[in-house]
């Protein structure tokens, strides 16, 4: 979603924000834009990719020290070059660029309206910008000030940027809900919506909170919150390498991220399955352990592939735990009243830490007395900074739009700590933890054989490559895997594709069987095996096209289809994490099959940071 990058320093400010631009594509957008300061503000913006932008400005000289650019993701009017940011002030004295919807900017509007303001754009954003340019003139207070007495009017989620052309050595930025990460360099300040487009630059970063300023004047970075009191900066040092967004040779992100699950998943298990003593190490969940204990419920709020996650952890949890579990849309649980109870605790899982519902909904919760648990990807990130505690799934930078790496570290960390309640509680069994912890270890070397081997794969992709529609079906612990599945090939090929359990199928779905209609079943060995062959042989019998999931070694599905794919024996708790590989790559084989872009497929974005 809409990505915000500035520079003020002392280097020529266009070449990095339009660097900043391009490592913020990941985000998904329609249009992109930059505001430079000459004599005036100069304002240049292309509906489009940044690439575009960048080739319109080819030849230009363009020697500002302070730069603000974006890529808009469209809510408030059509993505076009004039809805796209930076937009200028009916003065022309500032211009802003901004992540976040201005949710009361109608009422504003008609308040400017009514004072003779007039819009080039159909945005929020220029609502808000003239809201503050119509303070300033009657006002005759310093932006700063201006910004301060707007931001108290508005309801809304937002990070904005600003530059003034009456102080052009000064950027202010204000957050509230939306991410802003300030990185520290050499007399010279990068901010961004994440780290990536700063990494290059300075490992030294500020992350600023809701209701916080940033006023960067010169070389001097003061924070202060909206009551006008400084605030002394938090600096961060940044854990990540330039390579980890960078492509490494693959022709894609995804196929890059898919690759590296071999080595997050062990990273994600290094240092807490100690084999040696038979023990999981997990500070923030040992801290909370009374409470995950005795917690009368687990409710676990996220949205998209996370939601996924959240499904395959109610079964673990239930099973190993004994304690009821609820997966929640956040997008639907803060809106629903949701009654929380005293010894209740929520689960946040999210790869970005900053997906809006997902935010508000733990909010939410969190004023009702829930404690907070954040499963997440994103150090230092909104949702970590609202939790009462967590565990990070170290999988490192995510940038393809469809969640892989993410996914499946996600899925480790929940085991790990359903094993951990399930151990204090006395649930499970000594023999059984240690099980489960072995098969845990085992499962970097059982992703990477399924990685050695995608011919099988990419030929089945091929064969299927011009469906229109697709069923994916699973029972128990693979039914969130089928519904991953159908997710990802939805999100990369634009096909049509629906994740049902398996039994459920003959309560709709299988209305919709016919010859042309690819059915895969997730269809390892488990306590369901046979009734899912039932189920298989239910769609064979109405000539649909069988593709299944199947544990090495297993004869029994042959008579039903020949496009098998093959993964290796694991426990049935453990098997999601594997099984939802070979889905990755089939997606991703049939993406690029379609000739899509499958990095940034149409319409999504990676980071959902409006409601
Ligand atoms: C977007 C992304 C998905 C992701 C979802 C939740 O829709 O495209 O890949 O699963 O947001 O994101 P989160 O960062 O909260 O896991």
């Amino acid at each position: 979603m809409c990505g915000i990058v500035a520079y003020i320093g002392h280097r020529e400010a266009y070449p990095i924000v339009l660097k900043g631009l391009k490592r913020l594509e990941y985000r998904g957008y329609d249009s992109a834009g930059v505001a430079l300061i000459s004599d005036k503000i100069d304002v240049f913006k292309k509906q489009g990719k940044v690439a575009r932008l960048e080739e319109s400005l080819l030849g230009t000289h363009l020697p500002s020290t302070i730069g603000i650019g974006h890529t808009r993701w469209a809510t408030h009017g059509e993505p076009s070059d004039r809805n796209a940011h930076p937009h200028l002030s009916a003065s022309g004295r500032i211009s802003m660029i901004h992540n976040g919807i201005i949710e009361n900017y109608a009422s504003l509007k008609q308040e400017l309206l009514n004072k003779g303001y007039q819009f080039n754009s159909d945005t929020d954003t220029e609502v808000l910008l003239n809201f503050i340019d119509d303070i300033l003139s009657n006002n005759k207070c310093s932006l700063e000030e201006a910004v301060r007495i707007a931001l108290k009017r508005v309801v809304g989620a937002y990070v904005i940027v600003m530059l003034d052309a009456e102080n052009p050595d000064t950027l202010i930025a204000a957050r509230k809900g939306s991410p802003l990460v300030i990185g520290i360099g050499e007399n010279e300040h990068f901010l961004a919506s994440d780290a990536s487009p700063i990494i290059e630059y300075t490992k030294e970063v500020v992350y600023i909170n809701d209701y916080e300023l940033a006023i960067i004047k010169g070389n001097e970075l003061v924070l202060k919150n909206l009551g006008n009191e400084t605030i002394t900066p938090f600096v961060h040092q940044l854990d990540m390498e330039l390579a980890a967004i960078e492509k490494g040779g693959y022709e894609h992100f995804m196929l890059k991220e898919i690759h590296e699950q071999p080595t997050t998943i062990f990273d994600c298990l290094r240092g807490r399955l100690d084999m040696v003593n038979g023990e999981i190490i997990m500070a923030g969940v040992q801290e909370h352990i009374e409470a995950l204990k005795n917690a009368k419920r687990i409710i676990v709020v996220a949205c998209g592939t996370s939601w996924h996650a959240g499904l395959v952890a109610e079964y673990i949890i239930e099973e190993l735990c004994r304690i009821p579990v609820e997966v929640e849309y956040a997008s639907e649980f803060r809106y629903r009243n949701p009654i929380i109870e005293k010894g209740d605790v929520l689960f946040a899982i999210s790869q970005s830490g900053e997906t809006a519902d997902t935010l508000v909904a733990i909010e939410k919760a969190k004023q009702q007395g829930a404690i907070i648990f954040g499963i997440l990807n994103v150090v230092g990130s909104s949702i970590a900074r609202i939790s009462h505690a967590g565990a990070y799934t170290h999988a490192g930078p995510e940038i393809g739009v469809a969640s892989t790496k993410a996914f499946t570290a996600q899925l480790v960390v929940l085991t790990m700590i359903a094993l951990k309640i399930a151990k204090a509680k006395k649930t499970i069994s000594d023999d059984r933890f240690l099980h489960l912890m072995q098969e845990l270890n085992a499962v970097p070397d059982k992703v990477e054989s399924i990685l050695s081997n995608t011919e099988n794969i990419q030929a089945i992709a091929q064969k299927h490559a011009l469906a229109s529609s697709f069923l994916y079906l699973g029972r128990g612990y693979n039914f969130p895997v089928a519904l991953e599945g159908a997710l990802k090939l939805k999100e990369i090929s634009y096909i049509h594709a629906e994740g049902y359990p398996a039994a459920e199928m003959k309560h709709g779905p299988i209305a919709l069987v016919d010859e042309n209609l690819p059915v895969l079943f997730v269809a390892t060995k488990d306590a369901y095996h046979e009734k899912v062959i039932s189920n298989m042989q239910e769609i064979n019998a109405r000539k649909g096209k069988l593709i299944a999931v199947v544990t090495e070694g297993d004869q029994s599905i042959d008579s039903l289809t020949g496009d098998l794919i093959f993964v290796p024996e694991a426990d049935e708790l453990i098997a999601p994490i594997i099984n939802v590989v070979p889905l990755q790559l089939l997606s991703y084989y049939i993406g690029t099959a379609r000739g899509l872009d499958v990095d940034r497929p149409r319409n999504l974005a990676k980071s959902v940071t409006v409601e």
